[in-house]
């Protein structure tokens, strides 16, 4: 058997008297598209940022491809090969998309090879090339970032993502706010990807995850209520329950 792509055992962080990660464990195995959803609230982006270094755990582990990355700092864990968009869009909205591009790589490269400056540059273009038509968004590599539409920012910042050259995308909410057009654009990109590289996706809305999730982890409170297929997912009680006094927008 080979090593799971992530390893999660007994994570727990607290803010003051609140846990919101509570006693987590996690397996993902690697090969399949994973989504974890959950009411707001539930610790989604709390157990996103304890994975990539952004936030120390008070206990648990985390284990990549094996190794231990619970007390890394964020940029060895990128370095490692786990790349994430946050929830709130965060690219450099008075640059172009190239440069936003640009910055990635050049930082992934650099790291890389510090005394190859020349050749880096050459990967660094390589990459964000890559990058651009992977995502499918050449025809905007010259726009200020701040000009794009809300679904073309998403693309843009998984783009970015990409540009550290990942074995692990953790998404967090990268369809938040969009129209179904934008959705379904980015959505099809992330299933898409997930073919290439694991990926990890947020969702608040359970109804975007159940076209292209192998499997849903349901997050309530900190903890994982529960896990599995889709279809089993929307049945179970315990889901219904959790999402009550969240009703859908529109909704009454
Ligand atoms: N930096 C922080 N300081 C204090 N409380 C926080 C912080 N980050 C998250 N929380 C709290 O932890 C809980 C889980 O938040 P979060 O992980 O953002 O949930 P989700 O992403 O599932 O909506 C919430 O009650 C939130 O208010
Ligand atoms: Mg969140």
């Amino acid at each position: 058997m080979s090593e799971p792509v992530l390893s999660i055992s007994g994570l727990t962080r607290a803010f003051g008297g609140l846990v919101a990660v509570d006693n987590v464990s996690y397996e993902l195995p690697g090969g399949d598209l994973r989504a974890i959803i959950g009411p707001n609230g539930a610790g989604k982006t709390t157990l996103f940022n304890l994975i990539s270094g952004m936030l120390d755990a008070d206990r648990g582990t985390i284990k990549f491809r094996g190794q231990d990355i619970s007390a890394k700092p964020p940029h060895a864990i990128s370095q490692m090969g786990i790349a994430r968009t946050l929830q709130i869009k965060s690219v450099f909205e008075g640059l172009s998309v190239y440069d936003n591009l640009w910055i990635s790589a050049h930082a992934r490269t650099q790291r890389l090879s510090p005394f190859r400056a020349a050749s880096s540059y050459l990967d660094t273009s390589r990459i964000v090339e890559e990058a651009l038509e992977e995502i499918g968004i050449s025809r905007f590599r010259d726009e200020k970032a701040g000009n794009l539409s809300y679904g073309d920012i998403a693309l843009l910042e998984i783009a970015i993502a990409l540009c550290m050259k990942p074995n692990l995308l953790l998404l967090d909410e990268p369809v938040a706010g969009m129209s179904p057009e934008e959705t379904e654009t980015v959505v099809t990109k992330i299933k898409q990807l997930s073919k290439q590289l694991d990926i990890v996706l947020i969702e608040h809305d359970m109804s975007v995850v159940f076209g292209i999730a192998d499997v849903v982890t349901v997050m309530n409170n900190g903890a994982i209520l529960c896990e599995g297929p889709p279809d089993e997912i929307t049945r179970d009680e315990r889901v219904q329950e959790a999402y009550l006094g969240v009703p859908e927008d529109g909704e009454s």
